[in-house]
C-alpha cells in the first residue's frame, strides 16, 4: 500500500475519534510488514488521563492480533499543522514499532515523514533491559 492510500485510511479512522473533552480528533493507519492495516482513533474518558491516543490503539490493536513487523504509521487530524506524536506515543511506537516511517498529515492532508529514530533519538528500548 503507498503512503497516499495509508494516509487516506488515516483521516477515515479520524472519523471514529470519540474525544468529547477534547473535541480533537486523530485518525491513525499502522501498516505491517505485509501491507496489513490496522487503524486506530483517540478514546477520552470521564477520568481525562485515562484517554488513549490513536496510534497507541492501532498499535496495541495490531500487536494484540499477534502482528510484530511494521513499516509505517499515518497520523491525521483537524489541525493546520501537521500532527505530532506524544512522548508516550512515540515510547510506544519505537519499541513496539521499530524504526518504521512516521508519515504526519495536516489538515488539507498534506505528509510529512520522518523516521522514528529522528522523533525519538536515544530510545530506551528492550535492549536496555539485558
Ligand atoms: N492525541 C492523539 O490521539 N494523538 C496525537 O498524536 C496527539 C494527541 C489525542 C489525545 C487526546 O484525545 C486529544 O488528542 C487531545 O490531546
Amino acid at each position: 500500500m503507498d503512503y497516499d492510500k495509508l494516509s487516506q485510511k488515516a483521516i477515515e479512522a479520524k472519523k471514529l475519534a470519540f474525544p468529547p473533552y477534547s473535541n480533537f480528533r486523530v485518525g491513525a493507519a499502522l501498516l505491517t510488514a505485509d501491507d496489513k492495516l490496522y487503524l486506530g482513533c483517540n478514546i477520552e474518558t470521564s477520568s481525562y488521563s485515562l484517554t488513549i491516543c490513536a496510534e497507541r490503539t492501532a498499535v496495541f490493536k495490531a500487536i494484540s492480533e499477534g502482528e510484530r513487523k511494521f513499516k509505517a504509521i499515518a497520523i491525521a487530524s483537524d489541525a493546520e499543522d501537521f500532527i505530532s506524536p506524544c512522548g508516550a506515543c512515540r515510547q510506544v511506537m519505537s519499541d513496539l514499532c521499530g524504526d518504521i516511517d512516521v508519515i504526519m498529515l495536516n489538515s488539507k492532508g498534506e505528509k510529512r515523514i520522518e523516521k522514528m529514530s529522528t522523533l525519538l533519538p536515544y530510545a530506551f528500548s528492550d535492549k536496555d533491559l539485558k
